[in-house]
């Protein structure tokens, strides 16, 4: 009956698209017998969760909140532990009340977490001193150990993604639900960072938002209301095998929706016009977004948004721009402007991330954090000039303290890398890089 539902409501029509980036999973009456238990389980999230996301996406496509969207590049089975899930939160949850501040809206939170382990690789190979193997496409799909037994993929993953998933939402629900989230514990772990010496120069608005904090508990603020956050949930939709095997019909709407996240997204090198991503994301209900990088014209940006948001909703579609500290000012003019004579109602996010990743002298894949910060800088320039509104920021971070991108007030330089590099795809600031990234966002959104 379900089944039927779902097939009348067109969620198997991708399958007749090229989908790019998917394994070549060796055995389909294994990948069958996976898909069939998915379909079974019960949903991650639910319609209305989503819904509630659409509202704030919505509303921050208006300039009436800020959206920061933070986590892992690639989520890992192995650390997903209570520790390192808790230091994520922890740092989302600091960065937020700083660019609350800075924003004086809201700022509505989505974790690339609980979800986020299937990557899109520019090659389906790796070479390492002469051996060649299929390359390491997420936990979700294969091992990254460099095995050739580890890099075949395994449909059973997807079961334990789906687990795993559902551990680490219920570790962000009772983090921000249970006490955890408290503004005065989050204000407080800022004021904490803001006293070291190092970081002096935050410490002025640091002390503005304690003044804040203050005055609202003497006026009798409602801090009951501000003891809990919704964070919500997202990754990149990735690998549709599973995507279309968590896709449930919501009985009070009668509509699709994908239950593996909140928000899903296409990433950049997905998101053909006629492609099996963006059919199936046409499909359903969520929020959806999409990546648009240096290569992405204006009228595939029109062409995306009357595929993706045919009746033009508020808060259904998000383009999240990702051009690169040296383009951002040359490229997003176009897109911004075609998108806003056009009418189209889009929210517009900020991906500093993913346009100025580099691989250093000592060999590794990193980024640079005035680099990050120059791209988002460039990002509001373009909107204040365009009229149009900077709805939020997409950051690749962690809670520990890695050493994965350069700079920062901490400095950390190329021989630094090593000390600490644990990722598993793209390099993400460490927990001081983060906060001090809220802090310059702040500023720059106190101008704006
Ligand atoms: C990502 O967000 O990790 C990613 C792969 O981005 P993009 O699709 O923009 O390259
Ligand atoms: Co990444």
């Amino acid at each position: 009956m379900t089944e039927t539902t779902l097939q009348s409501a067109g969620v198997d029509s991708y399958r007749a698209r090229t989908a790019l980036q998917q394994p070549a999973w060796p055995d389909a009456e294994a990948l069958a017998s996976v898909t069939d238990r998915l379909a079974k389980v019960p949903p991650l999230v639910f319609a209305g969760e989503a819904d509630v996301l659409r509202e704030h996406l919505a509303a921050a496509g208006r300039g009436e909140a800020f959206v920061l969207q933070g986590g892992d590049c690639a989520e890992t089975f192995e650390e997903a532990t209570a520790d390192r899930i808790r230091n994520k939160i922890k740092t989302i949850l600091q960065m937020s009340v700083i660019l609350t501040y800075g924003a004086s809206t809201p700022v509505v939170k989505i974790g690339r977490m609980a979800g986020q382990y299937a990557k899109p690789r520019s090659s389906d190979t790796e070479t390492r001193d002469g051996v060649t193997l299929p390359a390491y496409r997420g936990d979700i799909i294969n091992g990254s150990a460099f095995t050739p037994e580890a890099r075949i993929p395994d449909p059973e993953r997807m079961l334990e993604a789906y687990h795993v998933s559902a551990s680490t939402l219920n570790l962000i629900r009772a983090f921000t639900h249970g006490g955890f989230a408290d503004l005065r514990s989050v204000h407080s772990w800022n004021k904490g960072f803001a006293a070291n010496p190092a970081y002096a120069k935050y410490e002025q608005m640091a002390a503005q938002i304690d003044r804040a904090v203050r005055f609202m508990a003497a006026a009798g603020g409602d801090f009951d209301a501000l003891k809990t956050v919704d964070l919500f949930s997202s990754h990149e939709a990735l690998l549709l095998d599973y995507e279309r095997a968590l896709t449930r019909i919501d009985s009070r709407s009668g509509l699709a929706y994908d239950t593996s996240a909140h928000f899903v997204w296409i990433g950049e090198r997905t998101r053909q016009l006629d492609g099996a991503h963006v059919e199936y994301m046409s499909r359903i209900h969520n929020p959806i977004g999409v990546k648009l990088g240096p290569t992405a014209q204006p009228s595939e940006a029109l062409a995306l948004a009357a595929r993706l948001n045919p009746d033009n909703i508020p808060g259904r579609l998000t383009f999240v721009v990702r051009q690169g500290a040296d383009k951002v000012r040359d490229n997003l003019p176009p897109l911004v402007e075609a998108v806003r004579d056009e009418g189209v109602v889009v929210t517009w996010l900020s991906d500093p991330m993913h346009g100025n990743t580099f691989t250093s002298e000592s060999g590794y894949k990193t980024r640079r954090f005035e680099t990050i910060l120059d791209e988002v800088a460039g990002f509001f320039e373009v909107h204040a000039a365009a009229g149009t509104v900077p709805g939020g920021l997409l950051v690749e971070l962690t809670g520990d303290d890695v050493t994965e991108c350069l700079g920062g007030t901490e400095e950390i330089d190329d021989e630094g890398l090593a000390r600490r590099y644990e990722t598993k795809v793209d390099p993400r600031l460490n927990h001081q890089q983060s906060l001090e990234m809220a802090f310059k966002v702040s500023e720059l959104l106190s101008q704006g």
